[in-house]
């Protein structure tokens, strides 16, 4: 089996770090394609060496563009990659450009996809990730989804269960792993000269930082949070917008605030456990930081992690000056909020999603279901068709009884369920997918 991987950003590369790490130690085929997206050895190389990773095989330098452009480029290059390397199944991570070009041109080809990561939804079309991540979904053959929430989002949307595989998310994997060899060997602490206690701050959504009002709503909020010493590794997006809106001078000047060039993933975790809070627009961030029991305020209106709200870890502030100071003014003041935010469930995994994800690969490879081949019988769709259910029965046992039902979600007392495989049917309403054969 051969397995390509394609790449493009800093959270790309360090989530899929673990999977890259799982398949040497399994010796399996493997090409690694970077796109090039991130080039500044501060947001690609940095990691590599960071992460030990191999260096790609192919790297496409497609660098900075419009969305059009850049996608383009993306997608006629991978695609002669993939004609000549011919994998088995291609993965993909996450919702940037990379993500869209890579769905779209291995479906195209009928070379299954892997989406790690799948099921994520913000619903707010105006976010490019989110437009990136549905279409990513339309053209995925195998969904590693972190939770169970995320797989109801796709089962929503239509998809088959049985190609839905809940895993955690790689991040956990990548913070345990390395925060460990960070300890011993990161030198962060002392090159910025930290003794006390730090809050974290990135920023680098287009929503946040395109937006001239917003990143100045940002902007003042934190030039007035002066009794805390904040930490900025500042992302090349919002380096370029701060000084185009003109407000870069004011928080370099700020004593309280420290603006960093974006850091390593070794020191970036040391930076996370040395921090009190912290404040981002990031994706990987508000998983990270309820990994770490650390609290997270989310600079957004919404959140494609809503479970790390629900579970009390994370708060979205959106972007006005009062309710960020106020909300980071009333969890410092109150050990009580602090310590609950701090004790969050992490709902990502117990750090073992790149081992179920290939393990569910190398299953469905072996079983002889992960080629994507036209249909042979003519089967019609029938609809779905809500049905309670009085015997002691599975979803499997149902599903193997029914051969042309399929179980599409569980409702237990009108809460939606994922319909795994061992879940007991008794007393439960289920909605199922009816088919039938035509010849
Ligand atoms: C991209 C992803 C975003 C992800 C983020 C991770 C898309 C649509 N966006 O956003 O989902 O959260 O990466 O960090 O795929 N630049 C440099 N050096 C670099 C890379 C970028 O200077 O190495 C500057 C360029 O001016 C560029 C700008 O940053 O125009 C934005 O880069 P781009 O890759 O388009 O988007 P990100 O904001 O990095
Ligand atoms: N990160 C890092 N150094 C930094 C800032 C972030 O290593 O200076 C890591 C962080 O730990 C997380 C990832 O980069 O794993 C998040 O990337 P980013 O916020 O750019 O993208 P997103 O997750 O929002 O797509």
């Amino acid at each position: 089996m051969k397995i390509a991987f394609i790449i493009g950003t800093r959270p790309e590369i360090i989530k899929m770090a673990p999977l890259l790490d799982e398949i040497e130690k399994r010796d399996i085929e493997h090409i690694l394609i970077h796109t090039g997206q991130h080039y500044d050895q501060e947001m690609s190389e940095q990691f590599f060496d960071d992460l030990k990773l191999s260096q790609p095989d192919y790297n496409i330098g497609v660098g900075s563009g419009s969305h059009g452009k850049q996608t383009a480029v993306m997608m006629e290059e991978i695609e002669k990659i993939l004609v000549d390397e011919a994998p088995d199944i291609v993965l993909v991570e996450g919702d940037t450009n990379a993500v869209l070009a890579g769905s779209i041109a291995a479906s195209k080809l009928h070379i299954p996809l892997g989406h790690v990561e799948a099921g994520l939804r913000s619903y707010d079309k105006t976010m490019p990730e989110e437009i990136n991540r549905v279409v990513a979904d339309v053209c995925t053959k195998l969904f590693f989804v972190p939770t169970e929430e995320s797989a109801l989002n796709l089962i929503f949307e239509g998809l088959n269960p049985h190609d839905i595989f809940i895993t955690g998310n790689t991040i956990v994997d990548a913070c345990i792993r390395n925060l460990k060899i960070a300890e011993e060997s990161s030198q962060i602490t002392s090159k910025l000269n930290l003794n006390g206690e730090v809050l974290i701050l990135t920023l680098h959504r287009a929503e946040n930082v395109d937006n001239a009002t917003r990143l100045q709503n940002i902007a003042e909020a934190i030039l007035e949070l002066d009794e805390l010493h904040i930490i900025f590794p500042v992302h090349p997006r919002t380096v370029k917008n701060l000084k185009k809106f003109g407000l870069y001078q004011a928080l370099e000047e700020a004593k309280h605030i420290q603006m960093i060039k974006p850091v390593g993933y070794l020191d970036f975790l040391i930076l996370l456990s040395r921090s009190k809070l912290v404040m981002t627009d990031s994706g990987g961030i508000q998983e990270e930081s309820i990994t770490l029991n650390l609290p997270c305020i989310t600079l957004r209106y919404n959140t494609e992690r809503p479970e790390t709200v629900t579970a009390g870890g994370n708060v979205l502030v959106g972007t006005e000056k009062e309710v960020i100071t106020e909300t980071i003014g009333k969890i410092l003041s109150d050990s009580d909020v602090y310590q609950k935010m701090k004790e969050a469930n992490n709902p990502y995994g117990d750090g073992k999603a790149a081992e179920k994800i290939i393990n569910a690969i190398i299953k469905v490879y072996y079983d002889n279901k992960l080629e994507i081949t036209p249909p042979e019988d003519i089967l019609s769709y029938e609809g779905h068709y809500l049905q309670k259910v009085d015997e002691k029965i599975t979803v499997a046992e149902f599903e193997r009884k029914n051969k042309y039902l399929r179980v599409r979600t569980v409702f237990d007392k009108g809460e939606a369920l994922f319909p795994h495989s061992s879940l007991q049917l008794k007393d439960k309403n289920i909605i199922i997918d009816r088919f039938s054969l035509q010849r």
